[in-house]
């Protein structure tokens, strides 16, 4: 039998796009405010609607064409925190782009992230949430764009700014091309990781580990194509950020049952997990936790070993890294 899942059980969030976790009720009153015709991206029960995988980008980004101002942002960044209380977490890291807060200009940036760092000091009060952000490139917008953004990153890295990564479009350009780009992050200190193996097969992920060095690979569950890879992930310590019910929902695997989240694990694969844009994906980090359960028998002893894996990894001193252990190990 199914064991029950306590909703509360705490949990490590690593991945999630801080724009693609905006409910989209927030973003329509955002619209409404500023007289925005965006109407076109909502299905008639008043969720994001999309196509596919490259229309979703697409729909993301007029969603994002909404948050015009550092204001906007740190409203967002309490709506975001507050549906994480929801769903028992207490650490999240979350992917934050300049070239949505200010298009890329560096001064511009620093208002934005202000006004998110005080909405994380705010979730840390109120909620007992720890935040932190991750600067991320869009792949799609380019090499060129992602020196800025790095540069952006690199200039304005702190407690709160810990990590550099690349999402979007993973069709687009080659990780050599980003080279540049995480080399610097890494310099300023930060930490990276990048989307991977989402959409490129296997070899993606052995591109980005090859050519921009992450210690966490966004998704990488195309990784189970190429066993060798598979080991390589295990032996070094690499730690997969797998969100299935994302991969699920846009058709990179047909049900939970076909996901190879397990099979990851039982090979001895550091695996974490996440809802990367839960409103656009129709589910919760408890709804995750509930079909992983479901569908391959996993424990609160599971949950709790995984979250304890994900407080290992994630992007912050030792301090806080040990007080969440504590809390996900039931210690605390
Ligand atoms: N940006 C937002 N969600 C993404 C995903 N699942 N893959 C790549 N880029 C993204
Ligand atoms: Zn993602």
């Amino acid at each position: 039998m199914t064991e029950k899942i306590d909703p509360a059980l705490p949990k490590v969030e690593l991945h999630l796009h801080f724009e693609g976790a905006a409910p989209p009720a927030f973003i329509r009153g955002l619209a409404k405010e500023k007289n925005l015709d965006i109407s076109k991206i909502f299905t008639e029960d008043g969720g994001y609607a999309y196509r596919d995988f490259w229309h979703f980008l697409e729909v993301y980004e007029a969603a994002t064409s909404t948050l015009q101002s550092p204001e906007d942002f740190h409203r967002l960044a309490l709506a975001v925190l507050e549906d994480r209380a929801k769903d028992g977490v207490v650490y999240a890291e979350t992917f934050l782009s300049p070239d949505f807060c200010g298009g890329g200009d560096v001064s511009a940036w620093r208002e934005y992230l202000h006004a998110i760092e005080e909405a994380a000091a705010i979730g840390q009060r109120d909620m007992g949430i720890t935040l932190k952000g991750i600067v991320t490139a869009i792949r799609h917008f380019g090499p060129e764009k992602s020196r800025q953004t790095a540069l952006c990153a690199a200039e304005t890295r702190n407690g709160f700014l810990t990590g550099f990564g690349l999402a979007g479009d993973e069709k687009m350009h080659h990780p050599k091309d980003f080279t540049w780009a995480f080399d610097c992050a890494r310099e300023a200190g930060l930490r990276l990781t990048a989307h991977a193996g989402e959409w490129g097969g296997a070899q993606s992920v052995t591109d980005a580990l090859d050519h921009l060095k992450v210690e966490r690979i966004g998704h990488g569950v195309q990784s189970i194509d190429d066993l060798a890879l598979v080991d390589r992930i295990a032996e070094d310590g690499v730690v997969l950020e797998v969100c299935p019910g994302s991969n699920v929902f846009l058709g990179v695997y047909p049900t939970f049952a076909d996901h190879p989240v397990a099979k990851l694990r039982d090979r001895e694969v550091k695996i974490t997990l996440s809802t990367d844009d839960p409103p656009f994906f129709r589910t919760t980090l408890v709804k995750e936790y509930e079909t992983l359960a479901q569908t391959f028998g996993w424990t609160e002893e599971d949950f709790r070993a995984i979250n304890a894996d994900a407080a290992r990894a994630a992007f912050c001193d030792a301090q806080t890294r040990d007080r969440i252990l504590n809390i996900v190990e039931g210690k605390a």
